[in-house]
C-alpha cells in the first residue's frame, strides 16, 4: 500500500508522528509538508524530537491570506499526487493544509482518509470549521476520535466509511507523556506554581478588545506564555504591552509542551489540542472560547469555557476545580494501529 500523508501545521506533526510509525512498518509512505508552519520552532523541532521522517516533499508555501495559502497548497499537492499516484491520501484535522490535501486528491479520484473526522464547533466563522466540514464530505474513510464526532457526521447524513477509532492525540500522550524534559529548570519555575497559557485563534488575536480582555483576566497571576507568531504580530500591531506577570517565551516543542502542561496549576488556552492534553494529563483547563469541539472535557467537569470575558477568566483561575472523573471517551491509545489496519483492508 502506498500512502501520501499531508501535513503542514504543528498539531498535524504530532498526529503524523504516531501514524507514520505504524504505516512505515509494512507500507510505503510519502510525507508532503505544505510549509504552512515554517519557523524552526513551529516545524523542524517537532520532526527532531518526535523522530518524524523527513518529508519527501516540502511545498514551502508559508503565509498568505486564507485563499492564497489554500490555492498555492492545492497546486503543490496536485503535482505531488500526480507524481506519486498513491492508494490513499491521509489528511489530519482541520487546517488549510487538510482542506487543500483532500480537495486536490478527490478531484484526481484518489480516495481520502480523514483522521479526526466529525468534529464540529458549529461556528462557521472559524476557518477550521469550514475546512473540517468540507473535508468530511469528500472523504471516503472518516476516522472519528469520539462517539460525539460519529453522531455529528450522522446528522449530516454521513454514515459510510465512518470508523470510531479513538484519538490519535491520546495515543501520542500515552507514547510521549512520560518523557519529561528539563524545561521547568530552564525557565526556573516550580511545579504547581504557574499557569500555562496559549492563545492563537484569529477570534482572540485579531480582535484587540478580546486580546486586552484576556490580558486583564490574567492580572496578578504567574503565567508562562509560549507565544504563537500570529499572536506576537497581533500584540505589536495593536500596540499592546504584556504586563510583567505574563512571561512570554518562544513556541515550545511537543515534549516541552507536555511537561509544562503536566506541571501547571491550570492551563488557559484557545487551542483544540491543548484542551485535550490537559484533560489526558489531569490538569484543569480554562478555554478562551465560547464553544469547543471537545465537549467531553467540559461534560466531565475538567474544562470551562470563558470566552475572552475577563471576569469569567479571573473567577476560573481562582475557583474552577474539576468536578468529576475523566472518562475513556478518547479511546484506548491504539487509534493509530486501528487506522492503518482499516486502510489495509480497504485498498
Ligand atoms: C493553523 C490552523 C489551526 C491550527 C494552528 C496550530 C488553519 C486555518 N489554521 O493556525 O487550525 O490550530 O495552525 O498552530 O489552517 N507563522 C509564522 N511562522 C510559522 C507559522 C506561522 O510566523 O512557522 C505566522 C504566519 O505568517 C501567519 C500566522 O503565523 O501570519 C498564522 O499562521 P497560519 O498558517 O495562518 O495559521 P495558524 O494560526 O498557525
Amino acid at each position: 500500500m502506498k500512502i501520501v500523508s499531508i501535513v503542514g501545521a504543528r498539531p498535524q506533526f504530532v498526529k503524523a508522528a504516531m501514524i507514520s510509525r505504524v504505516i512505515r512498518k509494512d507500507h510505503e509512505e510519502i510525507l508532503v509538508h505544505t510549509g504552512q508552519h515554517y519557523d524552526e520552532e513551529m516545524s523542524q523541532i517537532f520532526f527532531d524530537v518526535m523522530r518524524i521522517p523527513k518529508p519527501e516533499y516540502n511545498l514551502n508555501i508559508g503565509s498568505g491570506t486564507q485563499a492564497v495559502q489554500t490555492a498555492m497548497m492545492l497546486e503543490g499537492v496536485e503535482k505531488a499526487l500526480a507524481d506519486e499516484k498513491p492508494d490513499w491520501v491521509v489528511v489530519y484535522s482541520d487546517t488549510n493544509s487538510t482542506l487543500a490535501g483532500a480537495l486536490a486528491a478527490v478531484k484526481m479520484h484518489i480516495p481520502v482518509a480523514h483522521i479526526e473526522a466529525g468534529l464540529r464547533s458549529y461556528n462557521m466563522r472559524m476557518p477550521e470549521e469550514v475546512n473540517r466540514r468540507i473535508t468530511d464530505h469528500i472523504s471516503k474513510l472518516l476516522f472519528c476520535p469520539t462517539e460525539v464526532s460519529v453522531t455529528n457526521l450522522e446528522k449530516e447524513g454521513i454514515t459510510d466509511g465512518v470508523h470510531l477509532v479513538g484519538d490519535v492525540m491520546f495515543d501520542a500522550v500515552e507514547h510521549y507523556g512520560q518523557q519529561e524534559t528539563d524545561i521547568l529548570q530552564r525557565l526556573d519555575i516550580k511545579p504547581g506554581e504557574y499557569y500555562f497559557l496559549t492563545v492563537h485563534r484569529p477570534s482572540n488575536t485579531d480582535d484587540k478588545a478580546n486580546l486586552e480582555n484576556i490580558i486583564t483576566g490574567l492580572e496578578g497571576e504567574n503565567i508562562i506564555f509560549p507565544a504563537h507568531p500570529r499572536t506576537v504580530s497581533s500584540i505589536e500591531e495593536h500596540g499592546l504591552q504584556l504586563p510583567d506577570n505574563i512571561r512570554r517565551i518562544k513556541p515550545v516543542h511537543y515534549l516541552d509542551s507536555l511537561t509544562l502542561i503536566k506541571n501547571a496549576r491550570k492551563v488557559i488556552t484557545d487551542s483544540g489540542g491543548i484542551q485535550k492534553e490537559a484533560y489526558f494529563l489531569g490538569v484543569p483547563c480554562i478555554t478562551l472560547r465560547e464553544e469547543t469541539e471537545w465537549v467531553e472535557t467540559v461534560e466531565d467537569g475538567w474544562n470551562i469555557l470563558t470566552g475572552a470575558d475577563p471576569q469569567k477568566i479571573k473567577d476560573s483561575l481562582e475557583s474552577f476545580e474539576p468536578t468529576g472523573d475523566r472518562s475513556s471517551s478518547y479511546g484506548d491509545g491504539k487509534a493509530s494501529e486501528k487506522i492503518v489496519r482499516i486502510l489495509e483492508e480497504q485498498v
